[in-house]
């Protein structure tokens, strides 16, 4: 599977939002994400669906939209008519997993699951056909510009082993701390999407971080 570079907006100039968006499609983007945090799930509280409408207008790129929200699934119309091309909720925010799940997929999304760095993987292989993506926080939620938690290597690599076991195509998105130094220890156990914040739009030029961050997830590197 191609990797995929998903640039998260929670790291970029806001007041230049379209000449950030610009930049990072011009170094080969393949999504956009957006971090929806409201305030119980997480400390802080970020964006809603007026943004996801924003970007829409702004670029043809998927817009990966990250829940960090208590029950997410309140959002899924609401974000489907945004724009949102993938939904993600985390499991430890909601009830009825499955359900939301397949809820999403019905309304024309991928249909993501994001797991915090203390919740085991158990509940994953209930649903492992439910997903079209499974996204690893490897920071706790919450903030951009977190250090890699090392133990996530080892949670990516036994994730990638369930999905491959159960023939599953879902990718394995990585999410927190990635950059330069800690992007290919995620590739090579086995993620696939990998969303960077601060090493993308912190950076002088972000079009060229995120052809370095490419540069580090390819077989020829
Ligand atoms: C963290 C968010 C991340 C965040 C990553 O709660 O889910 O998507 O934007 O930021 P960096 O890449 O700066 O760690
Ligand atoms: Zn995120």
């Amino acid at each position: 599977m191609n990797s995929c570079i998903a640039p998260s907006v929670l790291a970029a100039d806001l007041a230049r939002l379209s000449e950030q968006v610009e930049q990072v499609v011009r170094g080969g983007a393949d999504w956009i994400h957006v971090d929806v945090m409201d305030g119980h799930f997480t400390p802080t509280i970020t964006f809603g669906s007026p943004l996801i409408r924003a970007l829409r207008r702004i670029t043809d790129l998927p817009l990966d939209v990250h829940l960090m929200v208590e029950q997410p699934e309140r959002y899924i119309e609401e974000f489907a008519a945004a724009g949102a091309g993938i939904f993600t909720l985390h499991p430890e925010a909601t009830i009825h997993l499955q359900r939301h799940l397949a809820a999403i997929r019905n309304r024309g999304m991928l249909a993501g699951v994001a797991m915090n760095p203390g919740t085991p993987l158990g509940l994953l292989e209930e649903v492992v056909d439910d997903v079209d993506l499974v996204l690893v926080m490897t920071v706790n939620p919450g903030y951009g510009g977190q250090g890699y938690l090392p133990a996530s290597t080892d949670k990516i690599r036994r994730i990638r082993a369930l999905l491959d076991a159960r023939g599953s195509r879902a990718r394995l998105e990585v999410d927190g701390g990635i950059t330069r130094a800690t992007i290919r220890t995620a590739w090579e156990a086995g993620a696939d999407t990998f969303v960077a914040g601060t090493a993308v739009f912190g950076a002088q030029d972000p079009a060229q971080a995120v052809r370095e961050l490419k540069t580090e997830c390819t077989s020829e590197a």
